[in-house]
C-alpha cells in the first residue's frame, strides 16, 4: 500500500515538474495569472503550472508513455480505441497535496472558453475528493498563527486570499463538505469559518455544511459562517475591497447557532401556529443529531422561544413516540 502511494506520488511529481517548467515558458498562462492578481512568488508557493495543448506532453518526461501508472494516477486518459492522451491540456494546474505534503492530484483551470471550467484528477488510490482539502498543507503555518481555518469553495479563492495575506484558507474540491472534511479541519484548528460564494449555490452549500457539522458539534469548538454579497466569492471580494475589509467580514460572520436559527425562522411564517409547528417538525431531526452539550441545550431553548413553547413542551414534542406493540 505504502509502495503504491509512493509510485503514484512520484508519477504526479514528475508531471508537476513538467507543468511548472511549461508555465515559465507560456506567456499566455503567465498573463492570465497576472490578470488575476497573482505574483510569481505566490504561483511558486502553490506550485502552479501549465499543461500545454500538446496531446501527449507527458511523453517528454515519461518513458514509456504506455506505463500503466499514467492512467492509474489519472494523468493520462485511455480512450475506447486504446489511444492515450494527457488528461490536462491548456489548463493552469493547481497541485493538490495531502496533509503530509505528498502530491495526490491536480485541478486544472481552462483559461479561455470551454467546459468544464475546472477539471480535477479522478478518484485514485491516493486521491479522494471527499477527503482532501485544497491548500491545507500550504496553510498550516497561517492556520496556527490565525488560530482558525477559512473554508472556501474554490482553488482561486485559496490562492487569491493567500496573495493578499490571508493564508489560512482551504477549499473543498467541488464537492459538498463531508464529515471527513470536518474531522480533518478540526484536527488542525478548533475554529472554522465557512466562506462560500455569495450566490444561491453558495448559501445552499453553507446550509448543507451546517448540517454536516451538527453530529460533530462540541462546546470547545467554534464554527461560523461568512456570507458575502451575492455577486462575490472570497477571491473577487478581497481583490475588490482588500484584506482589511475581508477580515472585517470574518469578524462579523454569523455563529453557527445564529445561522441555524435565522435560516429556520426565514423558512416558515412564525406569525402562524402552523408555521411555528412546521418549524418544530423540521428542526426535530436536526437537533437530534447534535451530541448532548451546552450548545444543544441552548439551541433547544432558543427554538422553544421562537415557537412560543416552554423548553419542556418542546422536549416533550421532540422525544419520539414509543413504538406501539402489536
Ligand atoms: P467556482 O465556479 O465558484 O470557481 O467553483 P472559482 O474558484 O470561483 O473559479 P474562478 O474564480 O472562475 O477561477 C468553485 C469550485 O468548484 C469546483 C472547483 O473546485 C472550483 O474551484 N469546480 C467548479 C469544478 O470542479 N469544476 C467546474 O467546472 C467548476
Ligand atoms: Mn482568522
Ligand atoms: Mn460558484
Ligand atoms: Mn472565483
Ligand atoms: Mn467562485
Amino acid at each position: 500500500r505504502r509502495e503504491e502511494i509512493s509510485q503514484h506520488t512520484l508519477a504526479l511529481q514528475r508531471a508537476q515538474d513538467l507543468y511548472q517548467q511549461q508555465l515559465r515558458k507560456s506567456p499566455e498562462a503567465i498573463a492570465y495569472l497576472k490578470k488575476r492578481g497573482l505574483t510569481g512568488e505566490i504561483a511558486k508557493q502553490f506550485g502552479l503550472g501549465w499543461a500545454s495543448a500538446d496531446r501527449q506532453a507527458l511523453s517528454t518526461v515519461f518513458s514509456p508513455y504506455s506505463d500503466p501508472i499514467l492512467v492509474e494516477s489519472g494523468l493520462v486518459i485511455q480512450s475506447d480505441d486504446g489511444r492515450r492522451y494527457d488528461r490536462f491540456r491548456e489548463r493552469v494546474m493547481f497541485p493538490i497535496r495531502n496533509t503530509k505534503g505528498e502530491l495526490v492530484g491536480f485541478g486544472g483551470r481552462i483559461i479561455g472558453k470551454g467546459e468544464p471550467k475546472y477539471l480535477n484528477s479522478p478518484e485514485t488510490p491516493v486521491f479522494s475528493k471527499g477527503q482532501e482539502l485544497y491548500g491545507l498543507f500550504e496553510a498550516k503555518a497561517a492556520i496556527r498563527k490565525e488560530a482558525c481555518i477559512i473554508v472556501v469553495e474554490g482553488y482561486m479563492d485559496v490562492v487569491g486570499l493567500a496573495q493578499l495575506g490571508v493564508g489560512n484558507a482551504v477549499a473543498t474540491l467541488g464537492t459538498a463538505t463531508t464529515p471527513m472534511h470536518i474531522q480533518k479541519l478540526l484536527r488542525s484548528s478548533d475554529r472554522i469559518i465557512f466562506s462560500f460564494d455569495g450566490d444561491k449555490a453558495g448559501r445552499r452549500a453553507a446550509w448543507r455544511a451546517l448540517q454536516t457539522c451538527l453530529p460533530l458539534l462540541r462546546d470547545d469548538i467554534s464554527i461560523r459562517f461568512l456570507f458575502l454579497p451575492e455577486e462575490h466569492d472570497p477571491d473577487s471580494y478581497i481583490r475588490q475591497f482588500g484584506a482589511e475589509a475581508f477580515r472585517e467580514c470574518i469578524k462579523e460572520s454569523d455563529a453557527l447557532s445564529t445561522f441555524f436559527l435565522n435560516e429556520l425562522a426565514d423558512r416558515f411564517p412564525l406569525k402562524e401556529v402552523e408555521g411555528r409547528s412546521r418549524l418544530v417538525f423540521e428542526a426535530k431531526p436536526l437537533l437530534a443529531q447534535i451530541p448532548q452539550s451546552a450548545v444543544k441545550v441552548q439551541l433547544h431553548n432558543e427554538l422553544a422561544k421562537m415557537v412560543q413553547l416552554t423548553p419542556e413542551e418542546l422536549t416533550n414534542l421532540l422525544v419520539s413516540a414509543p413504538a406501539m406493540d402489536d
